[in-house]
């Protein structure tokens, strides 16, 4: 069984066919997927999408494009969003210098201010870095994450992680999940096989983040669940395993992370 753990089927791009497409899923062995929200309305549709789809689950947060409005009230709605039971996260916040859409000190702010939330509401974070380790870093070890209920459950997931492998470790070291996509697969995608290669399998969750990155042989096609098996299997040659072992031992992880 797959465990998707990061993809936005709010998004308009699955708005005539998503229905379908969820229809094949199971022949797929797709058994959970994770939307996460980016801003406050993808927030809501997901949990809209989690309250129809028993198989859907929903995170909620303010990404780092979209804070240069965000608004303390948000944080109340935030807390009132993640009292729905299907919520299983807060995210994806974090940092990105790539765009730079919204300041980098109110970037800093929200996310400090959404990983506090996320602390209050002992709910792991999905963390989304852009050319900004260093500080997403920094800034996600100041914050003291911690579950007081439950010790050993993942403080959150890297997602999409795009950094060298020895921050990797660092990660994994604090309870953090490295969250694995298409780029894994790319030509130019050396750097995320050395991480792959240095960090343990527990330790890793498989993710789309559709409908952006799609693996090869689909690169720049509109991305699904669906191509996780080609994630999947890039990852066991890395790590010298069966498609089948990352299969369940990346399910077991994302069951850990999100539902402990
Ligand atoms: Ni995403």
């Amino acid at each position: 069984m797959i465990f998707e753990s990061h993809a936005h089927y709010d998004n308009p791009q699955f708005y005539k066919d998503r229905e379908a497409l969820f229809k094949e899923f199971p022949e797929n062995n797709i058994q959970y997927v994770i939307n996460v929200g980016a801003d406050m309305r993808s927030s809501r549709l997901s949990i809209e999408l989690a309250k129809r789809y028993p198989f859907l689950f929903a995170t909620v947060g303010v990404h780092p494009h979209d804070v240069g409005d965000m608004k303390e009230e948000d944080l109340e709605r935030l807390i009132h969003l993640a009292a729905y039971e299907k919520v299983v996260a807060i995210g994806e916040i974090g940092l990105d210098y790539y765009y730079d859409h919204a300041p980098r000190s109110i970037q800093k702010l929200w996310f400090r201010e959404q990983l506090k939330l996320a602390n209050e509401l002992a709910l792991p974070v999905v963390i989304h870095s852009r050319e900004a380790s260093q500080d997403t870093y920094d800034i996600l070890m100041e914050a003291k994450l911690h579950n007081e209920h439950n010790l050993d459950r993942p403080k959150g997931v890297i997602h999409c992680y795009s950094g060298h492998a020895e921050m990797a470790l660092d990660y994994v070291k604090e309870g953090f999940m490295i969250g694995i996509g298409g780029v894994i697969t790319f030509k130019n995608g050396k750097k995320l096989r050395e991480v792959v290669e240095a960090i343990p399998l527990e330790s890793i969750v498989v993710e789309t983040d559709a409908p952006y990155l799609a693996p090869e042989p689909y690169r720049g096609k509109r991305n699904d669940s669906r191509y996780l098996k080609y994630i999947i299997e890039e990852i066991g040659k890395i790590k010298g395993r069966s498609p089948e072992d990352v299969e369940d031992i990346t399910y077991q992880n994302g069951k850990r992370l999100f539902f402990d």
